[in-house]
């Protein structure tokens, strides 16, 4: 249709890489594509860390559910959620002492400010997954990196009001990942509506299953006790050890940004 679709439409994850660096020039226009996506209010609430250390890389590899390929990405974006730049600014600005003057306390970023930097921070990262692609870079994301929040605060340096909220690995594909077929997706109709949210019945999971069924379990095999497609899932991703440990991860990045807050909010 036009080159930007037939990129988005052939895009797969890529998690093995040449190993071949990635241009400055190309590291430099994905970066740009990601600080051109929208952002709430144009106030990027969001920052990126790049990581050249490879010392670093390695520790990402085994703190992110132990995935060795992080460490052998040429290129490793770390997008975070962040509300601390524009926290420490109203601070400079002396907002404090406007409050005082209003005879009311400065806000302090809470629950649906953490929501919309995440916003910024995904829409940014997927902005530089696109641009990636275009130069026939390969991307993962790791979602993982939401674990281990005090590891990665302490590695990172990483104020209160600031939140990993993905990670992206950039390579040129290996052969074999540009041969692997694309992953299916579920068909249109079960996960867009019109106008009001839909419920699925157990009829409309069969069909939006059936996809998926056909399509890829000639090499899956269910885990061990499950008997069906829901059951694997169940145990394979949402309560498997990596599931428990975001959601702890997330927890205690909340009651550190709640603790900071000091009045019960997050
Ligand atoms: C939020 C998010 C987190 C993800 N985390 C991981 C991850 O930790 N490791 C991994 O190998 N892939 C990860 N992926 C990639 C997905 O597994 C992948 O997008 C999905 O299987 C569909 O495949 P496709 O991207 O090739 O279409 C993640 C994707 C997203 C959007």
């Amino acid at each position: 249709m036009n080159s930007t679709l037939d990129i988005i439409y052939s895009r797969k994850s890529v998690r093995a890489y040449e190993d071949k660096p990635i241009p400055q020039n190309m590291k430099d226009a994905i970066i740009q594509a990601a600080l051109r996506a929208p952002t709430a209010g144009n106030m990027m609430l969001y920052s990126i860390i790049d990581i050249t250390d490879q010392n670093t890389k390695n520790t990402l590899a085994k703190t992110c559910d132990n995935q060795p390929f992080i460490a052998k990405a040429p290129l490793v974006l770390l997008f975070f959620a962040d509300y601390q730049r524009w926290y420490d600014y109203f601070k400079i600005c002396d907002v404090e002492k406007l409050c005082f003057s209003k005879n009311e306390t400065m806000r302090r970023p809470q629950e649906g400010d953490l929501m919309l930097a995440c916003c910024d921070a995904l829409i940014a990262a997927q902005n530089a997954v696109i641009a990636a692609e275009s130069f026939g870079i390969g991307s993962c994301y790791i979602g993982d990196i939401m674990e281990n929040y005090e590891i990665h605060k302490e590695l990172f340096n990483l104020p209160e009001y600031v939140f990993p909220i993905s990670m992206v690995c950039f390579g040129y594909p290996t052969e074999q990942q540009k041969n692997r077929t694309q992953p299916e997706r579920f068909n249109k109709e079960h996960i867009v509506f019109e106008n009001k949210y839909k419920s699925l019945s157990k009829e409309n999971f069969k069909d939006m299953y059936k996809g998926l069924e056909n399509s890829s379990p000639k090499n899956l095999k269910y885990i061990d006790g499950a008997a069906n497609l829901g059951q694997h899932m169940y145990l394979k991703k949402f309560s498997s050890e990596f599931s428990k440990e975001m959601s702890r991860s997330a927890r205690k990045a909340m009651e550190s940004w709640k603790n900071k807050n000091g009045d019960g909010s997050f």
